[in-house]
């Protein structure tokens, strides 16, 4: 069965269309049979590409961010996925606030899928420019959540 999983950042520039673009090639290695996507929280960017720093780091790992467009999460987003995940708390809670009443889809935050547990939320490096450590933090929790789609593992817990 295909599982729908859902990445939202605040601007759907930088940590979102990232983490799509890391476990969507860490899925197709893996041959898992899931269906993803990225948006943000803000309207500010949609249509635009990534940010230029999130595309040359993502690059430099081989991954390609290039044909990524920004759009903005609505509240279809909790009819069309299985799973909603938030870089950080105040994305969580944006998210929440446009849930529809009959909606039932688990919102989690994305680094609790991460094995290490050392951040809850994934910095925004928009204006901290760490693309780097963000990088790191959405690869491990990518590799986490990974292995639990594959285990079969309920993934809202
Ligand atoms: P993102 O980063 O939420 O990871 O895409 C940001 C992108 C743009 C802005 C803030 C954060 N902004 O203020 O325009």
């Amino acid at each position: 069965m295909t599982t729908r999983i859902l990445f939202v950042c605040l601007g759907n520039i930088c940590r979102s269309p990232t983490a799509e673009g890391v476990f969507r090639a860490l899925a197709a290695e893996a041959g898992a049979d899931v269906e993803i996507d990225s948006a943000g929280t803000a309207g500010w960017h949609v249509g635009k590409p990534p940010d230029r720093r999130a595309t040359a780091e993502a690059a430099g790992r081989g991954i390609d961010l290039s044909g990524l467009r920004a759009r903005q999460a609505g509240p279809d987003d909790f009819r069309r996925f299985d799973l909603i995940l938030a870089m950080d708390e105040s994305n969580r809670a944006t998210l929440e606030a446009m849930r529809p009443a009959d909606s039932a889809t688990p919102v989690r935050l994305f680094l609790d899928y991460a094995p290490s547990g050392t951040r809850t939320s994934v910095p925004d490096p928009y204006y901290e420019d760490n693309f780097a450590l963000v990088f790191d933090l959405l690869e491990e929790a990518s590799r986490g959540l990974l292995g639990r789609v594959q285990a079969g593992q309920e993934l809202a817990q």
